[in-house]
């Protein structure tokens, strides 16, 4: 159940002549929850624990404030605010942790996507009293699709919840994985008496802080006087080498290959196995891995500097529409003033005043490596899916476009400011904020969406941030499908039977709109040369 850290600490690593192993030391990292499971609060306190942050409440607002409509604008509106916290970097015992932000509302669901192109490992949080809600099991399919590794915290112990094994029971059911609890409570709410460390083998306090030994033999815990003298402590004992009994132990292979999830139960608002969280993360999540790419996957260790843009986010000012390209890098070690080539422009960047991510505060950049995010400002160079590299030619894969849900065509009320629009559209295109498609007949544009809040805040920022009033009509469809074929000329034939159905999306590529699920089933049987692709990679 133990497993020593993987490498020496960071700045010995940088000092090493190898400062190409340096990534080993990363912990490149996501929460994925369902709003109001306790991913802000547990956020907080990670950063606590590691000493990031000082005080608890800064890393931005919560629950039902954060995921209205006006509040999410005024957020928004404070953009610097967001965007120093879309990655928060922090370190400890020689390890660097990047916590890499994902919205929480279900609209923004598609961004989530895309980061979770770029961690590493993620963080499960389940309200115990709710157990697996829809949007922890979406984000978990995503996990799953690139077998990224995950811990599950069950929080709000300190609440009355649902029978641990009948949880573990759920997640190991509804997932399809192995369950290994390593932080077990001993009573729930008014009845909360601590946690069992099955890891370090003691108890934490019903404070949190860690408190004596006890057994490694989950079965000798009976013999445990002290421990069992509270009876709701005993039922808990009880249901654990029941638990035990039925489950595997936790092992290291199975949880990085993404076949097991380890399991603690704690409390985030209470700080209880949060620091047993950290420790988890930074004994058993993987560092680097090769990642996939076209012609052939990019090793961490490879000395070319590559990356992958996963996010952009507009800047705090506004006026000069400059904006934070977030990217990921994959391997090399990426050192300030370097010259990148943005493979899908095919032209190259000179990267002078990177940015690091450090809790609250942006820093400059002097060096990265595989795992790391930096934050490159441009004027729009860089778009949501580009390849960044400084030697071989690779392309990064598996950066998803979603098939939009909501369909609309823009309406213009003033047509002198059509060039305007056009630039609007596209800037917030290259953010990922919506897809744009020109009709093939016809010459208003298209978005598509896939939540209604985010149409709500296109219509927004296009007005504010560019002073166009715009609105959105809807034209009889529903979805929408990327149309590819192996025989050009099957495609160009659908494409002209279907003329008054497709558009285009940014890139040039075939867009079929349909009008319902059974329209776009008749057009797959009418068609079956044509691949109808429901999302659309990248870059
Ligand atoms: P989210 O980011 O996943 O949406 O969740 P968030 O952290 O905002 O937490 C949602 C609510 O659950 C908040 O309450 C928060 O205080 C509460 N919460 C989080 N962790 C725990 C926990 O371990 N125990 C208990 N009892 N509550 C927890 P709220 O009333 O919506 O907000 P607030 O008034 O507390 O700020």
């Amino acid at each position: 159940m133990t497993e020593t850290l993987d490498t020496a600490t960071a700045p010995a690593a940088a000092r090493r002549p190898d400062r190409q192993a340096a990534y080993r030391s990363r912990r490149t990292f996501a929460i994925i929850s369902h709003p109001d499971a306790g991913k802000t609060t547990l956020t907080e306190k990670l950063l606590l624990a590691s000493g990031a942050i000082r005080m608890a409440g800064h890393v931005r607002a919560r629950g039902e404030q954060r995921r209205t409509r006006s509040d999410w604008m005024e957020i928004e509106q404070k953009r610097g605010i967001s965007v120093t916290s879309s990655v928060m970097t922090f370190e400890r015992d020689g390890l660097t942790f990047n916590l890499l932000d994902t919205p929480g509302h279900a609209d923004f669901s598609e961004d989530t996507y895309r980061t979770l192109t770029a961690v590493d490992s993620a963080i499960m949080v389940i309200d115990v009293a709710k157990g697996i809600e829809s949007q922890t099991l979406k984000l978990f399919e995503v996990c799953r699709l690139r077998d990224i590794p995950i811990i599950t915290f069950v929080n709000k112990v300190d609440r009355e919840g649902r029978d641990p094994l009948e949880l573990l029971d759920e997640i190991a059911s509804t997932l399809a994985l192995d369950v290994a609890p390593v932080l077990w409570p001993l009573g729930m709410g008014v009845d909360f008496k601590g946690c069992i460390d099955l890891a370090a083998h003691r108890l934490i306090g019903s404070n949190g802080a860690p408190g004596r030994p006890i057994s490694a033999d989950i079965d000798a815990l009976s013999r445990d006087t002290e421990l069992m003298a509270d009876p709701n402590a005993a039922r808990s004992v009880e249901e654990l080498q029941l638990a035990a009994a039925a489950l595997p132990r936790f092992d290291i292979d199975a949880y990085r290959a993404g076949h097991m999830t380890p399991i603690l139960f704690g409390s985030a608002l209470k700080g209880i196995g949060v620091a047993e969280l950290l420790r988890a993360v930074a004994e058993w999540a993987p560092p680097p891995a090769p990642q996939p790419a076209k012609p052939e996957p990019v090793a961490p260790g490879d000395p070319d500097v590559t990356g992958f843009v996963f996010k952009v986010q507009a800047n705090m000012d506004r006026n000069h529409r400059d904006r934070v390209a977030f990217v990921r890098l994959c391997s090399g070690i990426f050192a300030r003033g370097m010259k990148l080539r943005n493979v899908r422009a095919g032209r190259d960047l000179a990267i002078s005043n990177p940015m690091f991510f450090f809790a609250q505060d942006r820093e400059t950049v002097d060096e990265a490596v595989a795992g790391d995010v930096i934050g490159i400002p441009n004027h729009g160079t860089l778009s949501v899916g580009d390849t960044l590299t400084s030697g071989r030619e690779v392309r990064f894969t598996g950066i998803p476009n979603f098939a939009p849900e909501i369909i609309r065509r823009v309406r213009l009320s003033d047509a002198i400011k059509a060039k305007q629009l056009s630039k609007a559209l596209g800037d917030l295109a290259e953010e990922g904020v919506t897809q744009v498609f020109r009709p093939m007949i016809g010459a208003d544009w298209i978005v598509g969406v896939v939540g209604p809040l985010q149409l709500d805040v296109l219509g927004t920022r296009i007005e504010a941030e560019y002073g166009v009033p715009v609105g959105f009509e809807p034209i009889g469809y529903d979805t929408a499908r990327w149309v590819a074929s192996a025989d050009p000329a099957e495609l160009k034939r659908f494409i002209a039977l279907n003329r008054a159905n497709m558009g285009e999306d940014r890139y040039g590529d075939p867009v079929f709109f349909a009008a319902s699920a059974w329209a776009l089933q008749r057009a797959e049987k009418n068609a079956p040369a044509i691949r109808f692709l429901a999302t659309r990679e990248m870059g």
